[in-house]
């Protein structure tokens, strides 16, 4: 496989021999705090055209812990400022000799796109727009089994702003290729996906939320992306927590004593989670960021060995 643009085209075989290495990785360098020097000599260009904290900060830090030098694009100081196209910026990054290109960009296929004109780089998708954000599905899986939990076993529910998210795409994918075979979709109408559309997933929707949290294992909490809304879906604060909000009673109410809690992050701390559920037990978040360097490490590494 030369490029990561989507979670479709991941058969399980690939995914497990991923996960294999990502959990050598994390025992072997990162928990040790070991230097690797797998991708030594090698350079990884980082172009985020949106904001990141996570994913930008992991590709980083993976990069340079298997020896490659992470090239960091500021978008901002950049000649895409004076008219630059992202394909003129992916082919002179690719001219450089970068080995890597690591995209975000707000426009839905832009990975896609640069993979269409790099000559020599391999293109990783860092999220773009609606529509993928493959790594943060694999750190997502690699941390439910990590849980110890079993695919074929669990019941998924994605709760919030399904519509807009490029996460809930990239996981019902890998999900599906895994074995999961129950998902469950909760929030408000207007930031569901389509009928159709879950009904091509099999996801099915619950309006009420204590009724799709009793059944459970794994809550995944997405945020209202507000930056990809139209003016008519824009939210009321305290309304969004009232109806849909992840808040320290409904936890106690409705959620299973083992269940899960999963966000890809930014948090919207007491909008759609509250701090003590975020911080609570159940809660995986910060197991799900950890995991973003050893996934983004074996995937560098795979998409190198792979070609
Ligand atoms: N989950 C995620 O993509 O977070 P960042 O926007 O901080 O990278």
């Amino acid at each position: 496989m030369k490029h990561l643009l989507d979670t479709d085209s991941l058969t399980k075989d690939w995914t497990e021999r991923l996960f294999k290495k990502a959990a050598i990785f994390k025992k072997e360098i990162i928990l040790t705090h070991r230097q690797g020097e797998h991708l030594k000599g090698l350079h990884a260009g980082l172009l985020f055209f949106e904001p990141s904290t996570r994913t930008k900060a992991s590709f980083h830090m993976a990069a340079s812990m298997l020896g490659a030098d992470p090239v960091t694009v500021e978008v901002a100081f950049s000649s895409i400022q004076k008219g630059e196209s992202l394909e003129d910026t992916v082919m002179t990054l690719d001219a450089m000799g970068c080995h890597f290109l690591i995209i975000r960009h707000g426009e839905d296929q832009a990975a896609a796109a640069a993979a269409k004109v790099a000559r020599q780089a391999h293109v990783v998708n860092a999220g773009d727009g609606a529509h993928e954000h493959p790594t943060q599905a694999l750190l997502d899986a690699f941390t439910i089994l990590e849980k110890g939990k079993k695919f074929e076993d669990l019941t998924i529910l994605f709760l919030g702003d399904v519509l807009h998210s490029r996460v809930t795409n990239s996981n019902l994918s890998l999900l599906k290729t895994l074995g999961v075979r129950k998902i469950l979709a909760s929030g408000p109408a207007n930031l569901m996906m389509p009928e159709v559309e879950r009904s091509r997933h099999g996801i099915k929707y619950l309006a009420q939320l204590d009724d799709a949290l009793s059944q459970a294992d794994v809550i995944y909490v997405l945020r209202p992306q507000k930056e990809r809304h139209a003016e008519e879906a824009r939210i009321v604060m305290a309304q969004y927590r009232q109806s849909w909000g992840l808040t320290s009673e409904r936890v106690a109410k409705s959620v299973k004593k083992d269940a899960l809690i999963f966000h890809p992050g930014p948090m919207n701390i007491g909008l759609e989670i509250d701090r003590d559920i975020a911080d609570g037990p159940h809660s995986c978040v910060l197991d799900q960021v950890a995991n973003g360097l050893a996934i983004r490490m074996a995937v560098l590494d795979t998409l190198h060995q792979d070609c």
